[in-house]
């Protein structure tokens, strides 16, 4: 099988397109090199963009008739989206989640590449590489970051649950407030600024939960497999999971077990 003979090929090509395009440009960004996309905090950089036409070229090359969406490709043609519908093997590719955080020197930023065929995502990969950090997830084969087993572990019991939600312009007043409700120390829903992240967060019980309100392939579909082979689940508004080829009730949520999921998804409901 693929997966066998080439997943550390994938894991090569996913590290050289950060150390090639990436990692020169941060905190070295030249202003010539930032773009605004649809507004004033949608930034696009050089490194999205050359090390999306890395993997572009690289990954098709390990797996013969295979194709690939990426997020900076979409924006220039979307209906290369539809890739997704048929029936060869995709690779979903964001190459940089978190640009903005990229763009100021942080190191909360990473590359997410899924491999999916027919809507099931088969492996992921998330890369962190400021923060040197490797996640990856083989369908029915679990989930490891840097070579050790990641579990998304059962929540203490009388703890406040840890939610994270990344989509502030989007969330209503009520679902914020429904999600801060369970906050009772204090403390806010948090979002990292890079999605990959947050279900990264979630996968190694960092965090309960996370929510989202969108469904681009590309900034969920590495994570979700991720959370599902750590051992935790991902619920959508109508009690399904979610799903890379759209139709999803939004918004959603992954989360470390199916009780929380439910929780989160009621929340946000009820606010809804
Ligand atoms: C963004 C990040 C962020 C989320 C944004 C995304 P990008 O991805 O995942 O967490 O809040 O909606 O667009 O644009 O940096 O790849
Ligand atoms: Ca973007
Ligand atoms: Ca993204
Ligand atoms: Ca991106």
């Amino acid at each position: 099988e693929f997966l066998a003979r080439h997943a550390l090929d994938v894991e090569e090509a996913v590290r050289k397109a950060a150390a090639q395009e990436i990692m020169p440009r941060w905190r070295r960004l030249a202003e010539h090199e930032v773009d605004l996309k649809s507004g004033p905090h949608d930034l696009v950089t050089d490194a999205d963009r050359k090390a999306e036409l890395y993997l572009t070229d690289a990954l098709p090359a390990l797996l013969p008739g295979s194709v690939v969406v990426g997020e900076e490709a979409v924006h220039a043609n979307p209906a290369s989206y539809e890739a997704l519908q048929g029936d060869a093997p995709v690779w979903i590719v964001d190459p940089v989640d978190g640009t903005r955080q990229f763009v100021h020197g942080d190191p909360g930023f990473c590359t997410l590449v899924a491999l999916a065929r027919r809507g099931t995502v088969y492996a992921s990969w998330t890369y962190a590489p400021a923060l040197d950090r490797l996640a990856t997830a083989v369908r029915g084969q679990g989930a490891r970051l840097d070579g050790e087993p990641l579990r998304a572990g059962s929540p203490e019991p009388g703890r406040d649950l840890r939610i994270a939600t990344s989509h502030p312009d989007y969330t209503t007043d009520e679902q914020k407030r429904a999600l801060l409700g369970l906050w009772t120390d204090g403390t806010a829903p948090r979002a990292c600024g890079s999605a990959g992240l947050e279900y990264l967060a979630v996968a190694r019980g960092e965090l309960d939960a996370t929510a989202f309100s969108w469904e681009a392939a590309w900034d969920h579909a590495a994570g979700v497999l991720l959370v599902e082979e750590a051992g935790g689940t991902h619920l959508t508004r109508a009690g399904l999971p979610f799903g890379i080829r759209g139709g999803n009730t939004l918004p959603f949520t992954a989360a470390r077990d199916a009780a929380t999921a439910r929780r989160v998804v009621g929340l946000l409901s009820d606010g809804a």
